[in-house]
């Protein structure tokens, strides 16, 4: 192949118009996973950048994030931490609400999720206005963890969660951006 892997990928996110509210470019990842070739490819973009940092676990944020980052995860082998939307995680929690492209939600994380000296990478699939990604930051700083990057697949620079990400101290590893 003559593309790069982040052009190889792009190729593989399917650009859905005016879902799930009229206005938003929604760019589902589903043809990503479903193509063995390319899901190979796009989890070693991940575990090539995280090889050497050695974090003791990844966090992954509700829903898509769980996919990349618990395969991410075993493939390093260390442990994989859900962050869960609301109401979802049965043991005592800790949360955090936020605000999205397309309504407010609260994320959670169970209160012993992170052990003392914990090195974290936080993954999800998509960065947008950050809020996701800087609530499950906080909830991973609140108990103790030493958070090393926060990583997606996607970022979306103009709606500003990178930039917002940045300024709050949480560099954002991305493979590829949309406008
Ligand atoms: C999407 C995406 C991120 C978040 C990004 O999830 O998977 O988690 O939005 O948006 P933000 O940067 O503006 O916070 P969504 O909340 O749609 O939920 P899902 O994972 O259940 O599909
Ligand atoms: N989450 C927030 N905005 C999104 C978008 N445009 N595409 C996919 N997921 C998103």
């Amino acid at each position: 192949t003559h593309l790069s892997a982040a052009d190889y990928i792009r190729s593989h996110i399917r650009t859905v118009p005016d879902w799930p509210v009229a206005g938003v470019q929604f760019r589902d990842i589903t043809p990503l996973l479903s193509n063995p070739r390319v899901f190979r490819v796009l989890i070693d973009q991940f575990v090539h950048r995280y090889f050497d940092e050695r974090p003791t676990a990844i966090a992954g944020l509700d829903a898509r994030g769980f996919i990349i980052g618990s395969v991410l995860a075993y493939e390093l082998g260390v442990g994989f931490i859900p962050i869960r939307k609301k109401g979802k995680l049965p043991f005592t929690t800790v949360a955090e609400s936020y605000e999205l492209e397309y309504g407010s939600a609260t994320v959670e994380i169970h209160a012993d999720a992170v052990k003392p000296g914990e090195r974290i990478v936080l993954i999800d699939d998509l960065v947008a206005t950050g809020g996701t990604m800087l609530a499950g930051a906080r909830l991973l700083q609140r108990l103790g963890a030493e958070l090393i990057e926060c990583g997606a697949i996607v970022d979306l620079p103009e709606l500003g969660g990178s930039a917002k990400l940045r300024a709050a101290g949480l560099p954002l590893f991305s493979l590829l951006d949309f406008d």
